[in-house]
């Protein structure tokens, strides 16, 4: 039932055309080559886990020389030195040398994370999607806070945030971040909370009341909620209620879309559910996606790469890499049948024994 009139198609976001979709193995082969073509981001995507895995201890000092495009795993991956593969389009998100002291000077001075660096290339038509892993407290929502630029965090203690080449000093309408809560207004319909966002960033009047109402049913519609649209969040089930949190987010179109732990409060179904729908949607968004997560099976399934951290303070430890054909993930496969074949099972495997190693990094 839609009470909403749509007298148009689809907005320009999500392009419907499974013909203008990457494939995933298109979609790989992209990334691969930016990797390749990247110095601070290379490693070959071919093998499985343990022969791909990149070390990524922060040097003392930056590396002096451009390093092959297949490196070691055992070579630590170069930090610090700026990307050579689009000049003209710079990387979606730069961490350089970062390190996040909350409380210093007082009794409660804590070293949330210490020297982390990595850097998202921008790959044409095509985002990434970062799957952050670790125990609790090591950092991983402090990395997303300073990529979303929360006030309440602040700027890193030492070293630099860049966002496409800019200090962040601020949330911005390119950044868009879904947490495990249900954060959507708890007075406003689903509708009214996928338009409100709409609404307030619609300063230079870009849309008028209809297109917004348009480009709000057409998202709606695309996570799966057309019929529940003049619904309260209360009368929502979890899985629902996340919907409506994706819903709002995309609506948006930011080029950088943050989620912490999105699926943690779900049961194991739902989230399966919310696997399939992330990994359609964001097939279609192209947008960098950096999700963090307690499932390293989710990790496996959702993550290009997956970024290993490590607690006391937060370091990142390792980069794996991932290719849809390391763990048998082909269009038109559920993710359950994805995460039940061999490959998958292996790679998985692989990729515990890599979070279990106790490499602490000194
Ligand atoms: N605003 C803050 N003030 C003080 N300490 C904080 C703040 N935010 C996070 N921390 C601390 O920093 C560490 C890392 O936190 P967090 O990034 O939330 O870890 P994770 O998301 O990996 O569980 C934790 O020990 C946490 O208590
Ligand atoms: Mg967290």
């Amino acid at each position: 039932m839609s009470e909403t009139p749509l007298n148009k198609p689809n907005s320009d976001y999500i392009k419907t055309d499974e013909s203008m979709l990457p494939s995933d193995n298109l979609k790989s082969q992209q990334i691969e080559d930016a990797h390749q073509k990247a110095p601070s981001n290379n490693g070959s995507k071919n093998n499985l886990p343990s022969n791909t895995a990149q070390n990524v201890n922060t040097p003392q000092k930056p590396l002096p020389v451009q390093l092959p495009a297949q490196q070691s795993m055992q070579q630590p991956i170069q930090q610090n030195e700026p990307s050579t593969f689009n000049p003209l389009k710079p990387p979606v998100v730069i961490f350089r040398n970062v390190t996040k002291i909350f409380n210093p000077g007082t009794a409660q001075e804590y070293c949330a994370i210490k020297n982390i660096s990595f850097e998202i290339e921008d790959i044409p038509d095509v985002g990434e999607f970062i799957a952050l892993v670790g125990p609790s407290g090591c950092g991983k929502s402090t990395v997303l806070n300073l990529i979303q630029g929360f006030q309440e965090i602040g700027p890193p203690t030492t070293g630099e945030v860049l966002v496409r080449n800019k200090p962040v000093t601020g949330p911005g309408k390119d950044r868009g971040m879904i947490f495990q809560k249900y954060s959507s207004f708890p007075h406003m319909t689903v509708f009214e909370n996928v338009v409100f966002g709409l609404k307030i960033n619609n300063d230079t009047n870009r849309f008028s009341p209809s297109q917004m109402r348009e480009m709000a049913m057409n998202i709606i519609k695309k996570v799966g909620l057309d019929g529940h649209q003049n619904k309260y969040p209360c009368q929502l089930s979890g899985g629902q209620q996340q919907r409506v949190a994706i819903a709002r987010t995309l609506v948006l179109k930011p080029r950088i879309i943050l989620m912490d732990e999105p699926f943690s409060a779900l049961d194991e179904p739902t989230r399966i559910e919310m696997q399939e729908l992330i990994t359609n949607l964001w097939q279609e968004v192209e947008a960098t996606v950096f999700i963090v997560t307690h499932s390293l099976a989710e990790a496996v399934y959702l993550g290009d790469r997956i970024f290993i951290f490590t607690p006391g303070p937060g370091r990142l430890k390792k980069i794996i890499p991932i290719k849809p054909d390391d763990i048998g993930k082909q269009r038109g496969l559920s993710p359950l049948d994805v995460q039940e074949c061999p490959k998958f099972k292996a790679f998985l495997k692989e990729t515990t024994a890599e979070f279990l190693k106790d490499d602490r990094i000194n």
